[in-house]
């Protein structure tokens, strides 16, 4: 909108910046642009200082309280540049000119407003779907905790702070990591994933930092390590505390001097990575523990988003059901769309030990066994119905060295218990045959009577 009590001035700038692809309105003084202004919502407002009824200083204010995405772009005849310049910095004017007006100039300053407008009302509509909807890009969830987690995802995601990311397992960890990437301004550079856990000690180290052809037996030809791929863009470091203590000494001074040095190579290469790193484990605990050195945790740890476990968040399980169905419905071409109330009781009771990994994996086992519209409790996997099945306190913990057969034994008797001693259903849940149970079964009593 163009704000001129000099009608040559506004229609000819009008027609200028309507040249330009824009879409313009006029008004002749600050009351009438703020009558327009209801209407047309205009994007920008390039005014004239000097009017009548309400001058150009008199609309800014007004527009900031009415209007306050809209940008405001003063024009100054002498004698009120000092009160412009101010406008400027302490009453939220978006720029000044001086008359006469150099029109290229205002093109590059009309572009710049009407993008960074754009971008705040981006925002602005991103908040109010989460305000709606209660949905963060990927990740799911209205409870005060998930808010707070994503104000932080927010604040942290424009530098290239280290991040580190901690919660039981399943609670969304690689989700958090996707998306404070996916929010960064290397959103359009590679993000790149390494389960400190899955990969053999042997070869960690080639693949976070690369080796050259010869390195070792076997390194047939040269790779670049994690480090490299992930240049200019993110690098998840998964299991953070699974990572032998050796590599966790290379990875701090990887970190601190921001070069890698492939194996087998004399040559250091720069590298420019935000890294973001996940454990399920307490990690002072961890430290304490002798498994993560306390200098690399205080490296990684500049901010630290804790996950909460899904039963401390219940209120959001009727949302993430509903989100989940709708969506495992779509991928499987199914025709549930809601869940029964009774369903929706049982999964706000439900402890939940692996977290919204197991509430999506029970979501998805019911789309694909339910027939109709609305998933009901026959629908549930049945495991779900083990007295206190899925707990914590069901789960065993194996010492290690310990031989397959004794792990067996362990795992099958633990299961029997949890079914109270309903041998079908334990064959049932061990996938294995009743008869091989009985047999099994048979053999540990002999060995006893031995
Ligand atoms: N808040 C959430 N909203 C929607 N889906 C979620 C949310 N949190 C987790 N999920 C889903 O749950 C599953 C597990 O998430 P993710 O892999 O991020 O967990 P994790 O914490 O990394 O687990 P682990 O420690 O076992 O690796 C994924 O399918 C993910 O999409
Ligand atoms: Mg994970």
């Amino acid at each position: 909108m163009i704000v001129d009590d000099e009608q040559a001035a506004r229609v000819g700038l009008s027609e200028i910046i309507s040249v330009w692809g824009y879409e313009t309105q006029t008004a002749g003084d600050g009351l009438e642009a703020l009558e327009i202004a209801a209407e047309f919502h205009p994007t920008a407002v390039v005014t004239d200082v000097f009017m009548p009824r309400l001058d150009g200083f008199g609309l800014l204010n007004r527009l900031r309280e009415e209007h306050p995405e809209t940008a405001v772009i003063l024009l100054t005849g002498q004698g009120s540049i000092e009160d412009a310049v101010r406008a400027v910095k302490e009453e939220g004017a978006f720029y000044y000119f001086e008359k006469p007006i150099n029109t290229r100039q205002l093109s590059v300053v009309l572009q710049r407003a009407i993008e960074q407008a754009a971008s705040r009302l981006e925002n602005t509509r991103l908040r109010r779907q989460l305000g709606e909807y209660g949905v963060f890009g990927k990740l799911v969830g209205n409870s005060q905790v998930m808010r707070q987690i994503y104000t932080t995802i927010e604040q942290v995601a424009s530098s290239a702070v280290s991040v580190l990311i901690t919660g039981e397992s399943g609670t969304g960890k690689e989700v958090v990591a996707q998306s404070i990437h996916q929010l960064s301004p290397r959103a359009s550079r590679p993000f790149v994933a390494i389960n400190c856990s899955a990969i053999p000690e042997s070869l960690m180290e080639s693949e976070l930092f690369g080796h050259e052809r010869g390195a070792f037996t076997g390194a047939i030809a040269k790779r670049e390590g994690c480090f490299e791929l992930a240049n200019t863009g993110t690098l998840f470091l998964d299991e953070i505390a699974e990572m032998p203590a050796m590599l966790q000494a290379k990875l701090l001074r990887v970190l601190e001097e921001r070069k890698v040095r492939r194996l087998g190579s004399a040559k250091e290469v720069p590298v420019d990575v935000r890294v973001l790193a996940a454990t399920n484990k307490d990690p002072h605990e961890a430290v304490r523990r002798g498994e993560m050195r306390e200098d690399l945790l205080y490296r990684l740890n500049v901010i630290h988003v804790k996950l909460p476990p899904l039963r401390e968040r219940r209120e959001d399980i009727p949302l993430l059901t509903e989100y989940m169905v709708k969506e495992l419905s779509n991928r499987h071409n199914r025709p549930a769309k809601l869940v029964s109330t009774e369903v929706l009781e049982i999964f706000s009771r439900f402890p939940w030990p692996g977290n919204v990994r197991e509430l999506r994996n029970v979501v998805e086992h019911a789309v694909i066994v339910c027939d109709s519209q609305r998933i009901e409790k026959q629908h549930l996997s049945p495991q779900m119905f083990d007295g206190r099945s899925l707990k914590n306190e069901d789960s065993i913990t194996l010492p290690v060295p310990i031989s397959l057969d004794e792990a067996e034994r362990q795992l099958i008797l633990k299961t029997l218990i949890r079914t109270n001693n309903n041998k079908t259903r334990a064959a049932d849940l061990l996938n294995i045959s009743l008869k091989t149970l009985h047999n099994k079964l048979k053999a540990y009593r002999e060995e006893n009577e031995e």
